[in-house]
């Protein structure tokens, strides 16, 4: 059964099954990478998307739950990494080996729509189920509060 949804804005029809999960569909039908696997159980926030804006870990997201909806990558954020968090992320040198960023930067991308100007506390709160192993944590805060004084205090969200 083909189900059909807006990916990255842009209109998407997949023929799998129903219960396959979206991080499946992403990175193996339809070969998107930028999202990671990590645990495949809601516990480590690298395969973070945006489902309708909302923050989402993709690993236990089946597919059919997104038809009609709007998701949103990593690679939907820019063409050229040139979105305000990306930049932000590059200026503060944030990444380690990597492979946790696509869904820090998700997340963040998801928090600074909601609350332009976050608190430390917010930060937190809202980054707490994105783990990095090596540690990033530090960095990761200073950039989401670059990234939230580069777009001026307000909401810049995905595509
Ligand atoms: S792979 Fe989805 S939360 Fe870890
Ligand atoms: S940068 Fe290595 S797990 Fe986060």
């Amino acid at each position: 059964m083909a189900i059909s949804f807006t990916l990255n804005g842009k209109s998407q029809s997949v023929d799998v099954s129903p219960d396959m999960p979206l991080l499946w569909v992403l990175r193996d039908t339809l070969n998107m990478t930028g999202t990671k696997f990590g645990c495949g159980m809601a516990l480590c926030g690298a395969c973070t998307v945006h489902i309708n804006g909302e923050a989402t870990r993709s690993c236990i997201t089946p597919v059919s739950s997104v038809a009609g909806k709007k998701v949103t990558t990593i690679e939907g954020l820019s063409a050229d990494g040139s979105h305000p968090v990306q930049q932000a992320w590059m200026e503060e040198d944030v990444p380690q080996c990597g492979y946790c960023q696509s869904g820090q930067i998700m997340s963040a991308v998801a928090l600074l729509s909601k609350k332009p100007n976050p608190t430390d506390a917010d930060i937190d709160d809202a980054m707490s189920g994105n783990i990095c192993r090596c540690g990033t944590y530090q960095r990761i805060r200073k950039a989401i509060h670059r990234a939230a004084s580069m777009q001026g205090g307000k909401a810049h969200s995905a595509a």
